[in-house]
């Protein structure tokens, strides 16, 4: 920029910018100017559009205390923030006027309202980010689902010759969720996909495929480009989204939003469980759209659905358990959680929590490949969570734990009440009321969620941002 610059700031930076190779979000501005210039390629980037001022950041919640008037800029386009306005160019370099938006979210939605963290706030708006989420979604006097923002015409829905669920992470076990679900509901072909082997190794795609990306900011690199090779061979996309105006909404044929409210901290949870929400919603749509299943199912499935948001308050209320158990087992050096069906992607995701907040090493397994090798590592100091709330194989579940609890292993399960058989043989019991089993993960994982935290609190350390993570990887 230096080297171009010849009075110009925003001609110095458009020059460098042609130069650039790979993903940047910057904003210039040098001691010869007053002005700000902001550019973006592949990583996000907003303008704030205040009454006082203009500003430029990667991520609304660090506008919000200033405006709710945005710009999503797009790749490749540049802005020139002055005192008295700004210009928004093309990446053809014309002059263009952007869409300003305005963000439903409200500053004290990025505060912590008297919570220590942000993750603690967060885990306890779960009940309320649900109820908007699946009113959002579900119209409750019909028992209907409603999709505003899906773009994608009925026939296409419902000749789609298979669904492929796209995420990292978090995002990647909601995924999981779905499958399940829409394997559950209907016979057609689905699976779920890491975005970052996807992108690199996609599976058979054609016309009819239906891609479904999830992603809580809309803006990690891998599910963006994974996206973007599934289109580039011919299919069509969706995408459950928390972020309006994100970089996937703006390259999918519709949006399925859950409506957490801003996510601040690194580990998701209302994000994730929302997700949860809106997949069984999706895959209740695409069964009675295929003729899988009838209306009396479909109202079935949305009143349990409905019942949600109570339950999950229900299931938050008491926490001694959990407490108990993150005291206990605080100093552990590994953690397994083992789930089947629809709490496979249960035990990888409160995996998952435990790890990226307590750097403790912990592994989600399927239930049933315990024999085929994790076995052998039970042991007195090797702890086991089991979610084993009712299902089709919670007998296979309370066998599990039996194998674990002969060969000396410590056992926290998962129950609902009135689930003496389990109670009696393991060490912890944490309670959560009784759903239909594909509902059920949402529900399972929040006391999951509190054990990762108050293990984390307990250990001293930064819960809200954990070491070497982001919220969103914009990234490779
Ligand atoms: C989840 O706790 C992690 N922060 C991370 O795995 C996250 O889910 C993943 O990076 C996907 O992010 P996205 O939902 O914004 O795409």
């Amino acid at each position: 920029m230096e080297e171009h610059f010849n009075g110009s700031l925003l001609d110095a930076v458009k020059a460098a910018l042609a130069q650039l190779e790979g993903s940047y979000a910057i904003a210039v501005c040098c001691q010869d100017s007053d002005e700000i210039v902001a550019a973006r390629y592949m990583s996000p980037l907003v303008i704030g559009v205040g009454e006082d001022g203009f500003y430029a950041a990667s991520d609304v919640p660090a506008i919000l205390p200033y405006t709710k008037r945005v710009i999503y800029l797009d790749d490749g386009e540049v802005a020139l923030l002055r005192r008295d306005g700004i210009t928004i160019y093309g990446a053809d370099g014309d002059e263009i006027q952007p869409e300003i938006s305005t963000v439903e979210w409200e500053q004290e939605h990025v505060e912590k309202a008297g919570y220590p963290h942000y993750m603690l706030k967060e885990i306890y708006e779960q009940p309320a980010a649900l109820k908007s989420t699946i009113e959002s979604l579900v119209e409750a006097r019909h028992l209907e689902v409603r999709l505003p923002h899906l773009d994608l015409p009925p026939e296409f829905l419902r000749g789609a010759s298979q669904v492929i669920f796209i995420a990292c992470g978090t995002a990647y076990h909601a995924g999981l969720v779905g499958k399940y679900a829409l394997s559950t509901l209907t016979q057609m072909p689905v699976s779920c996909e890491v975005a970052s082997e996807f992108r690199y190794t996609p599976p058979y795609i054609d016309d009819k495929t239906l891609i479904v990306a999830i992603s809580q900011s809309g803006e990690t690199a891998d599910t963006l480009a994974a996206v973007a090779e599934a289109k580039r061979r011919g299919a069509r996309a969706i995408t459950i989204c928390n972020c309006t105006g994100s970089s996937i909404v703006r390259n999918t044929d519709g949006v399925l939003y859950t409506r957490a409210g801003p996510e601040i901290g690194v580990a998701s949870t209302k994000a994730y469980t929302t997700q949860l929400a809106v997949v069984s919603i999706l895959a209740t749509h695409l069964a009675e759209l295929r003729g899988s299943i009838d209306s009396v199912r479909r109202e079935e499935i949305l009143s349990e659905l409905l019942k949600i948001p109570e339950l999950a308050q229900k299931t938050l209320e008491d926490d001694s358990t959990i407490l108990e158990c993150s005291e206990h087992f605080m100093n552990t050096t590994t953690f397994l959680y083992i789930g089947r069906r629809f709490n496979y992607p249960t035990a990888f995701e409160g995996a998952l929590k435990l790890k990226e907040i307590s750097y403790i090493h912990a592994e989600g397994y399927g239930a049933g490949e315990m024999k085929h090798g994790p076995i052998a590592l039970v042991q007195e100091d090797y702890p086991t969570v089991a979610i084993a709330t009712a299902g089709e194989v919670h007998e296979k579940m309370v066998s599990n734990i039996q194998e674990i609890k002969a060969r000396g292993g410590p056992v926290i399960a998962l129950t609902n009440p009135g689930d003496d058989e389990t109670r009696e043989l393991v060490d912890y019991v944490i309670e959560v009321p009784q759903v239909p089993e594909m509902l059920s993960p949402i529900l399972n994982v929040m006391p999951l969620q509190l054990l990762a935290y108050h293990i984390a609190v307990k250990k001293g350390l930064n819960v809200d941002q954990p070491r070497n993570l982001a919220k969103s990887v914009t990234v490779e």
